[in-house]
Order: C-alpha cells, then structure tokens, then sequence
C-alpha cells in the first residue's frame, strides 16, 4: 500500500454536505458521481494531497443506508492507494483479511476496488484502490 487515497464519510444530504464541506476545506468538491451497483452517490474534494469522498444512499437497500440507520452519519471507511490491487488482494487473503470481492470492482473516480470487512481491521472498513490504467477498463468485471 502506497498511501491514504481518501476518506469516506457517510451523509444523509449530498447537497447540503456538499456546502458544508466546501465552506468547511474553502475548495468546492471536484466531482459528482454515481456508482448504481454500490446504491451510492459520490463526491470527491481535494484538499492539498488529501481526498475526501462524501457517500450518499441512492436507494434505501444501499448499504450507506444501513450504515446511516445503524450508526448515524460520519467516517464510513478509509482508502488505501495500491500500485497493483489484484496482488494485493491475494496477499491479504493469505494474511487471513475478509475480503468483501473475489475481484477488484469499479468503484468511483476511476478506480479499481476493494473493501476489507471491518471485522478483520478492528473495527475499520478499508478499501483498496488502484487508479485503472488508460486501455485497462475491462480488465475486471
Ligand atoms: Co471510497
């Protein structure tokens, strides 16, 4: 793993969170993005070398729904940057990490991902992420 990627923080309004995290860094957040088979509404801020990535439900099965119901708003995961996400996988899967993909999915901001279960990291869901190279788009599903 080569750095923290981002954040992800959990709301409830994109919008209104979208204000308060743009009054909040005083940069606006850069993208908006959908990613329908997570059931969740992304947007990403850049602040010097840090990213943080607000999660909004779009639909009520998303699991941010349910992670809003069960826990409220706030930190839903930390991301890690990966030079190569598929070697990685294997390693941790070795290392005994529950691993919540067989293969790396889409995620947002041209990412490959995958999300570790909190259960093996104390508590912490992470995600790996690998930007996906140019010509690379269907290597994964
Ligand atoms: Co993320």
């Amino acid at each position: 793993m080569t750095h923290i990627e981002h954040i992800g923080i959990a709301v409830r309004d994109l919008d209104k969170a979208n204000e308060l995290y743009a009054a909040l860094l005083g940069v606006k957040h850069y993208k908006v993005e959908s990613v329908e088979r997570e059931g969740v509404t992304t947007s990403f801020f850049k602040t010097g070398p840090n990213k943080i990535e607000l999660l909004e439900a779009s639909n009520p099965d998303s699991p941010i729904a349910k992670f809003i119901e069960k826990r409220g708003e706030g930190m839903h995961h930390v991301a890690f940057g990966v030079e190569d996400i598929h070697a990685e996988m294997q390693r941790l899967d070795k290392e005994g990490f529950r691993l919540l993909s067989k293969t790396p999915k889409k995620g947002a901001d041209n990412k490959w991902v995958c999300f570790i279960h909190p259960k093996s990291t104390n508590g912490v869901l992470l995600e790996l992420c690998q930007e996906i190279p140019e010509g690379e788009e269907d290597r994964y599903q």
